[in-house]
């Protein structure tokens, strides 16, 4: 038996598009914050007397095919590490699921952790991340904590993240303003194949990204919270864009999304530098210099309400516990 928790991280230079669905090889690499507040706590204990793999999530038993993905990638686990009994699944999300807060970041790397420490393996970090990728792309990340690069690799073997800087030495913050904790109509996976297969801008995206990454880095590297604040926003409306000209079209925006992309501008313009971000899902996510926070936490609060606040600080990378 053993349990692990892992934070979510949100992407800086989204992944949108994979290209090999069965080992999510993505098309292009990426960049995310791993952010200390939002994250999921998973214990995994392999047991002869069951008969089949059960799954809990926030006290709920999940149903064969909501539990789909857990069992296949427990079934990775089994196949690898010679473990041949069936699991015991118990998770906790400190994050609202499904909602575009990467919650399968989180829960992938919290389980990859647990069920190989369950199953008696002892992988590193870099195996962790190519393992936790097989259950969610975004998870390959959550491995680590801070600034953390996915390159995409060629195969299976090449396709993991490393830590840029893993304890942020300077003052970035990422403010997640919750507009719709509700499970979201069209899941991430879904997204994005639609986005890669019918849209026909996804041919510029990977151009865009490979640009972005360079760019983030060096700001990175410079401390210069502007620049990775700017690079991020654009490359977020970037990927949006992706959805809204899809065939058929969608997005993951609604309207207390587009107010708070305002809020943001408008702070912007009153000389109050912030940016923000969006995943799949209706959140908007606000990145600044934490010495910025007070006057954007009380424009925000005048417009969404403190309880719809959560303030986050870089988070660490996956702990394990063997229990
Ligand atoms: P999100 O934006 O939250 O990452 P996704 O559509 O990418 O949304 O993934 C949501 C899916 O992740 C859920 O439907 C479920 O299959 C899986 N998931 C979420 N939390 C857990 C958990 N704690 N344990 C196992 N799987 C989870
Ligand atoms: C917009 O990792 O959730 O958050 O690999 O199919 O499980 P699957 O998708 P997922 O996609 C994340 C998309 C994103 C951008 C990002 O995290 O890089
Ligand atoms: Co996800």
């Amino acid at each position: 038996m053993a349990t692990a928790r892992a934070h979510t991280n949100i992407a800086l230079v989204k992944y949108w598009g994979k290209r090999d669905q069965k080992l999510i090889l993505p098309e292009t690499d990426s960049l995310s914050l791993t952010l200390d507040e939002f994250y999921t706590t998973t214990t995994v204990e392999f047991d002869e007397q069951l008969t089949a793999d059960q799954v809990t999530i926030n006290d709920r038993l999940l149903d064969k095919k909501n539990s789909q993905k857990v069992r296949n990638f427990l079934d990775l686990v089994r196949q690898r590490s010679g473990e041949s009994a069936y699991a015991r699944v118990t998770s906790h999300n400190h994050v609202p699921t499904a909602a575009g807060l990467a919650s399968s970041a989180s829960a992938f790397a919290a389980l990859a952790g647990a069920a190989s420490a369950a199953a008696g393996m002892s992988l590193d970090r870099r195996d962790l991340s190519r393992l936790a990728r097989r259950g969610s792309g975004s998870a390959t990340r959550s491995i680590y904590g801070g600034l953390v690069e996915w390159r995409k690799g060629d195969d299976d073997l090449t396709s993991y993240a490393n830590p840029i800087m893993e304890d942020v030495s300077f003052n970035i913050e990422m403010l997640a303003i919750l507009i719709d904790t509700k499970k979201k109509k069209v899941s991430s996976r879904y997204g994005m194949r639609q986005s890669v297969a019918t849209s026909p801008y996804y041919k510029v995206w990977p151009e865009i990204v490979a640009h972005d990454m360079v760019a983030i880095k060096q700001a990175i590297l410079a401390h210069d919270i502007d620049a990775i604040g700017q690079i991020a926003e654009t490359n977020a409306l970037r990927m949006h864009a992706l959805t809204l000209s899809a065939d058929p079209g969608f997005t993951y925006f609604n309207s207390d999304t587009l107010r708070a992309m305002n809020a943001v501008r408008t702070l912007r313009e009153s000389g109050i530098n912030c940016y923000f971000t969006i995943d799949a899902g209706p959140n908007v996510k606000v990145i600044y210099d934490q010495r910025n926070r007070q006057p954007i936490y009380d424009a925000l609060t005048k417009q969404f309400g403190k309880e719809r606040l959560v303030v986050s600080k870089p988070g660490s990378g996956i702990k394990i516990w063997n229990d």
